[in-house]
């Protein structure tokens, strides 16, 4: 049932047909789909006060320019917003390839998520998380979350999910389990089909970058973490 409702969810993220009067998508280079390069490199090392573990988008690259590693729509713009009110935060890049192999990819995301969680917990024991995840990151994170141990919800301050497919079919099974659901927030672009049956076109999945989505989420991770 999870296994199928992956698929079904990697399918829609990557099959949507685009409508004629949706705004058209510009050609970025990107072929959705193709796996993001896999960066160990870009693992903080240490500890810090707080911590965001992002999962990106399917083949959501990172602002290269600006120094990015989170990918360039959601993970770079709230790791350096969140950073800039919150000098003790530092994002952490899930390694996963975000790629079409939907299934085996948000199982290795998942994997990695709980393993961070569990290794960075044991070895600093005062620094707090937050979880963001993105379109098929979002759906790592889901995954993520049926495999936290308990004794660690103490420690994640807030989930924020953007672009959520598992928000399109339905509240049950956007859920978080209890202990994190209290904590989680949905971002869910104006026409985005990818999280709401009445959205119309793939190119408001593309929107997260926007203040409008990016601002409030920022303050409600910083809030979280002080708190
Ligand atoms: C889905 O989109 C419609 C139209 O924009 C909006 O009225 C509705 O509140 C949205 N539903 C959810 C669950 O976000
Ligand atoms: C905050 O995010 C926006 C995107 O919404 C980005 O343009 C801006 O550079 C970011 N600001 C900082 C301080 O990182």
């Amino acid at each position: 049932m999870q296994t199928q409702l992956t698929l079904q969810l990697g399918l829609l993220l990557i099959g949507l047909v685009t409508g004629q009067t949706c705004p058209e998508i510009p050609d970025t280079g990107v072929t959705i789909g193709d796996p993001v390069p896999i960066k160990p490199e870009n693992i903080p090392k240490g500890c810090s006060d707080y911590e965001i573990l992002v999962a990106r988008g399917t083949s959501e690259p990172d602002y290269v320019a600006g120094g990015g590693k989170f990918g360039i729509i959601v993970g770079d713009p709230v790791v350096s917003n969140v950073t800039a009110k919150l000098p003790g935060a530092r994002g952490y890049p899930v390694q996963y390839p975000a790629s079409s192999a939907v299934i085996t990819g948000t199982r290795q995301g998942s994997q990695d998520v709980v393993n961070r969680l569990k290794a960075q917990a044991a070895a600093c024991p005062s620094q707090t998380f937050a979880l963001v995840g993105y379109s098929q990151g979002a759906g790592v994170m889901h995954a993520a979350a049926d495999e936290i141990p308990k004794a660690l919800y103490p420690r994640i301050k807030s989930l924020v999910m953007f672009g959520d497919g598992y928000k399109r079919l339905g509240s049950t099974l956007s859920r978080f389990p209890s202990g994190l659901n209290e904590k989680a927030r949905q971002v869910c672009a104006t026409g985005d089909p990818v999280c709401n049956t009445s959205g119309e076109c793939t190119y408001y999945h593309l929107t997260y970058i926007r203040p409008e989505y990016i601002d409030p989420a920022v303050d409600f991770i910083v809030n979280a973490f002080k708190n």
